[in-house]
């Protein structure tokens, strides 16, 4: 069969857009957490671009660690199953932990996420999130930080994919499957 041939979509956000956003998060990030000490987790793969430049803001001391998980395999649609392909390194016991996602979507994966790593008792848990797609909210979940909100569209760009394509984009745009 033959590749899916996909079609990219005017630029919705710029990447002067996300650095000036990423700037002002890790701002309030490191105001928020004065005089102590943060565990950033970023999960992957969408979210790396996003961390990068958001802890570059961050002016108190900000250690990182990654998880994997899964709930959508190669489709556009969740399953509403969230499995834990990589956990992290390290424990997170009293610590502050700071969630970083590209995008909350259905909010399964967060709302997820949040219970399972809320069991390791974190001294306090946040989640930061490059995107915001309250359309297709079925989790209800409270995102700390949120760069933007974005309307019912597929996205790609700095780091999401469709299909592990287009994470290299510095911007972020729709794309559409012909
Ligand atoms: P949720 O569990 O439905 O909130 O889905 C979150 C995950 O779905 C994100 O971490 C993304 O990997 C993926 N996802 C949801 N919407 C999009 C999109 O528009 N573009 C790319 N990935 C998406
Ligand atoms: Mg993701």
């Amino acid at each position: 069969m033959p590749d899916t041939v996909y079609r990219l979509g005017e630029t919705i956000i710029s990447e002067e857009q996300i650095r000036e956003r990423a700037a002002e998060i890790g701002r309030k990030i490191s105001e928020d957490a004065a005089g102590e000490e943060i565990l950033a987790v970023g999960i992957l793969k969408g979210a790396v671009m996003w961390m990068c430049e958001v802890i570059k803001n961050i002016s108190v001391p900000v250690k990182i660690d990654f998880m994997a998980v899964s709930s959508y395999g190669a489709a556009t649609k969740s399953s509403g199953v969230v499995r834990i392909i990589k956990d992290l390194d390290t424990a997170i016991e009293g610590r502050h932990v700071i969630i970083v996602e590209d995008i909350v979507d259905s909010g399964i994966t967060l709302s997820y996420l949040k219970e399972s790593l809320s069991a390791r008792k974190p001294k306090s848990l946040k989640i930061c999130a490059l995107l915001d797609k309250p359309a297709r909210r079925r989790a209800e979940i409270e995102i700390d930080y949120a760069g933007f909100t974005v309307g019912d569209v597929f996205i790609v760009g700095y780091g999401l994919d469709v299909d592990q394509q287009f994470r290299n984009l510095p911007y972020i745009t729709s794309v559409t499957a012909e």
